[in-house]
């Protein structure tokens, strides 16, 4: 670590994986020979992330301590909470707490189930912070045809030219993301990632080209998907 400040990267890994299936938590998942925290962990390292707090489900903790006793980069652990949102606002109360930490202005919030995400994505999302902006996010184009189905079962198709699928590392400036999710606790909003919450007190995302490698792994299809990458990368 230089005399910059820290980039941190909460890393939520505490949801129940209940569309992949019974087995153990979704974040250890192998994939390559490596589990799904690893990767994750890999790429934030090599993208310029300087240390990492991952989130975990109360309960699984011995089994991530086997998991980031060899992480890339200093990777603590802390309980989440029912809600996505929650085990973000653990994971930045963990980082408020460390003294070793204090320092960070920017941080990344990173989906465990994004594990593939390439560097040069996490990078990306790292300097437009460092530029400027108060929120980050990766997207990428919609491949599928949309349509919009309505409660009376006719539908209409929608034009998906503008539309862009949502990724993470998103990167925020920290005291930005903090506020924003005290917001959305107290105006009872619920957000499914931290863009939402950032926008809703008024401050603007910028938008940078993620990757089709950054799938979230959510349904057992993704698992082969993603074993298929990470074998391809050697
Ligand atoms: N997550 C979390 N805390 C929660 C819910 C989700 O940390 N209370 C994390 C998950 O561990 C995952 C990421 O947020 O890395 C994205 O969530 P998702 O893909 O929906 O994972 P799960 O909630 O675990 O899966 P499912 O919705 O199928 O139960
Ligand atoms: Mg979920």
């Amino acid at each position: 670590m230089d005399s910059s400040p820290p980039v941190v990267a909460v890393v939520v890994a505490a949801g129940s994986g209940t569309r992949l299936g019974d087995g153990p938590p979704k974040a250890l998942r192998d994939v390559g020979g490596r589990s799904l925290v690893r990767h994750s962990l890999d790429a934030l390292a090599n993208g310029g992330v300087d240390a990492a707090i991952v989130v975990i489900a109360p309960g699984e903790q011995a089994a991530f301590e086997t998991a980031l006793a060899d992480a890339p980069i200093p990777a603590g652990y802390v309980y989440g909470g029912a809600r996505r949102q929650d085990s973000v606002r653990a994971g930045l109360a963990a980082i408020a707490g460390d003294p070793k930490l204090a320092e960070c202005t920017t941080v990344l919030v990173h989906d465990a189930a994004r594990a593939l995400v390439p560097a040069d994505v996490v990078t990306r999302v790292i300097e437009a912070v460092g530029d400027g902006a108060s929120g980050c996010v990766p997207v990428i184009p919609v491949v599928d045809s949309i349509r919009r189905q309505n409660p009376d079962g006719t539908s209409q198709v929608v034009d998906r030219t503008p539309l862009r699928a949502v990724q993470t590392p998103q990167g925020f400036r920290r005291e930005v993301l903090e506020k924003a999710l005290a917001h959305a606790e107290e105006a009872g909003l619920e957000v499914s990632d931290d863009a939402t919450a950032i926008e809703a007190i008024g401050e603007a995302v910028v938008l940078v080209d993620g990757s089709r490698e950054a799938l979230k792994v959510t349904v057992p299809a993704d698992l082969v998907l993603a074993e298929a990458i990470a074998r391809s990368r050697g």
